[in-house]
């Protein structure tokens, strides 16, 4: 969730240029949560705040946050000719209207991945978390094909944190990944990743580059926010305002 300046959600909501809407805080006609708000300047949460212009609370459409336990087989796409989509699973209310014009994924996943999907209608929480300067950290849990012996944990620490180049795949060229941790388990065949980028088939041309193979996949966590293990594969529900607050 995220701030604005009142003069430019009141011009959002029709009241007219941020010029034009002055008049309604020289008259003292601007409330925010029943307080009388004279500066334009004024930052407000759209989500949480209550604003009323002249005794009339403004009715602003409210972001949607969803968290989805994503199931394998299906596409993190709008469309797709072939599989179904993760927005075929939403219900009717979150396919019409102004979710259907807004609600966006952050970050994908493959087809055959599971775990933490974020929908979302915030475009300024999604441009922050997708942008590359960000570095917004992703955990995966990875089940490889290989189980790996303590020598080669310490070639896969040293590897991934130093930074991994990864092989070219389909369309993408090879490429130097950034540092990224990796946490082993009491399974040899089953790791914790964290990146902190989203390239194409990332995890997976990771593992390809140590000579391994991912076998199975789900993202855990995105930044400080952990996906609801309660939450049944294929499921979703809203998320809390704590929750967004842990996106960051
Ligand atoms: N890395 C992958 O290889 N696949 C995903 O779905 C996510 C990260």
């Amino acid at each position: 969730m995220s701030t604005d300046r009142i003069d430019k959600i009141l011009a959002h909501e029709g009241f007219g240029t941020r010029k034009d809407v002055r008049k309604y805080f020289r008259a003292s006609q601007v409330l925010v949560n029943g307080k009388v708000i004279t500066d334009p300047g004024f930052h407000c949460d759209i989500d949480k705040d209550e604003i009323s212009v002249d005794g009339e609370i403004l009715n602003i459409q409210k972001n949607i946050y969803l968290m989805m336990n994503k199931p394998q087989g299906v596409v993190c796409a709008n469309k797709d000719g072939l599989h179904d989509t993760v927005f075929s699973l939403l219900d009717e209310q979150y396919r019409v209207g102004f979710a259907l014009e807004n609600l966006h994924l952050i970050g994908r996943l493959d087809i055959d991945t599971e775990g933490l999907l974020i929908f979302t209608t915030d475009g300024k929480l999604t441009h922050r978390l997708i942008s590359p300067k960000t570095n917004c950290p992703k955990k995966y849990f990875v089940r490889l094909e290989h189980p790996v012996s303590e020598s080669e944990k310490k070639e896969y620490d040293d590897c991934v944190s130093k930074g991994i180049h990864i092989p070219a795949e389909d369309n993408e060229d090879e490429a130097d990944c950034l540092p990224a941790k990796i946490e082993f388990t009491d399974k040899d065949d089953e790791v914790f990743l964290t990146i902190v980028e989203g390239k194409y088939h990332q995890v997976k041309r990771m593992f390809r580059a140590l000579d391994n193979k991912v076998i199975y996949l789900k993202r855990v966590s995105i930044n400080e926010l952990k996906l609801d293990e309660n939450l049944a594969t294929g499921s979703y529900r809203k998320m809390t305002e704590e929750e967004v607050a842990l996106l960051g």
